[in-house]
């Protein structure tokens, strides 16, 4: 069978401020995927929240980009939001950007990650095991490092060095700038790791899209590179991008995966998405409470059996005492970093910040600046 992986999330509300959906929101996403489940839409499903965003994790064998299953989390969205709407919520329907998306909600504002493969449970995937990340407060690049160590790095994945990986796999890397469409490179680790490191230095403009093995031409990697900015034209909050990753066998294992995720590495988010913060690992389910606002990844872990449903338990990668060392690293990084304020590299640049009120502020006092007067030399006594 050829099943479809498909995770799509959305910031529609959230309670108190920006912390966390509310339980009836939640129960009306929930429903619309169980209604879907019957239906036979969907094979399985399973929703959460990192933040103040909403994932639907679903299994399918619609293909990407399919209308239904688009327009079905579009539809769960819309339930929420007008939960969110009537209980007085923050942000309800924050990340609708469009009135009425046809088909592919894909620029419309909620984020997507799907990736399809050849689901028979034999050859070189006898069993299949993926992971989500799910992000909240941060901009669309904040997997680009830790995924390029992961699957372009053995200091990180010793299975790197494997025959089944060792041909090494190929980034699709995409322009999240280009407005007029996707625009993407394809370039191979190891070959041209200096060259995807060179883009993927720029969380802001470049992201990964996907990741395949350059071995079996299977997809390893999904993610949901887009810039709500770009489709906005305006500041309507942060990216906070999805991730799908296959684990095992001829990818790398899971903690070579979160492995990376220990550099609790500084992205672009946190309050009004505009500053420079570590990125903090957290369970899923996670509000955002902390003393300032942290940008935050979630991972949870599936099997799929072989009618493409998801096995009866999950794993919640982050929810581990070993996390606790990293989550205390972030906000000492935090402080270090927010004791610096407002200035220079403690924020994002102009080019980012412009997106928001700062253009205004900025821009009325560029109006109020003037040449300055040749000054007259002093006369001599
Ligand atoms: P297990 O023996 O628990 O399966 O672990 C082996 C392993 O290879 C871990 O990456
Ligand atoms: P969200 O995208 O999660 O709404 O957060 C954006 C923000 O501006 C935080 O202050
Ligand atoms: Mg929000
Ligand atoms: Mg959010
Ligand atoms: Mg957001």
């Amino acid at each position: 069978m050829r099943l479809t992986l498909s995770v799509i999330k959305a910031d529609i509300g959230s309670v108190g401020g920006h912390t966390k959906p509310s339980t009836r929101m939640m129960a009306a996403v929930e429903g619309e995927v169980a209604k879907a489940i019957c239906d036979g839409l969907l094979i399985d499903g399973f929703v959460s929240h990192t933040g103040d965003d909403i994932a639907i994790i679903m299994t399918h064998t619609r293909g990407e980009g399919s209308s239904e299953v688009h327009q079905l989390a579009w539809k769960a969205f819309l339930a929420a939001t007008s939960v969110a709407k009537t209980s007085g919520l923050y942000g309800a329907g924050q990340d609708l950007l469009v009135d009425a998306p046809s088909g592919n909600v894909r620029g419309a504002g909620p984020g997507v990650a799907e990736l399809s493969f050849d689901h028979s449970l034999s050859g070189t995937r006898p069993a299949e095991s993926f992971m989500v990340f799910a992000a909240d407060k941060c901009g669309p690049g904040a997997y680009n490092l830790p995924l390029y160590l992961a699957f372009a790095d053995p200091m990180y994945c010793a299975g790197l060095m494997l025959p089944p990986m060792i041909k090494g796999f190929r980034f699709h890397v995409i322009d999240m700038d280009n407005t007029a469409g996707d625009s993407v490179i394809e370039l191979d680790a190891p070959a041209d790791g200096y060259h995807i490191a060179a883009l993927l230095r720029d969380n802001e403009r470049f992201g990964i899209d996907r990741i395949v093995s350059r071995t079996h031409g299977e997809v390893a990697v999904a993610i949901s590179a887009q810039r709500l900015h770009a489709i906005a034209g305006k500041y309507t909050g942060k990216d906070d991008p999805v991730a799908i990753v296959r684990n095992q066998g001829i990818f790398p294992a899971p903690e070579e995966i979160v492995s990376p995720f220990a550099k609790a590495h500084f992205v672009g988010g946190d309050a009004r998405g505009s500053h420079v913060m570590p990125l903090m690992p957290v369970p899923i389910n996670t509000p955002v409470t902390g003393m300032y606002c942290l940008p935050i990844v979630s991972c949870t872990g599936f099997s799929i059996d072989k009618d493409g449903r998801f096995s009866e338990s999950f794993t919640d990668f982050f929810d581990n005492p070993a996390w606790d060392e990293v989550r205390r690293r972030a906000q000492r990084k935090a402080i270090e970093m927010r004791s610096q304020g407002w200035s220079g590299a403690a924020m994002l640049p102009y080019s980012e910040l412009e997106y928001g009120g700062f253009r205004d502020t900025v821009s009325s006092l560029l109006k109020r600046f003037q040449m300055r007067k040749e000054r007259k030399p002093e006369a001599a006594e």
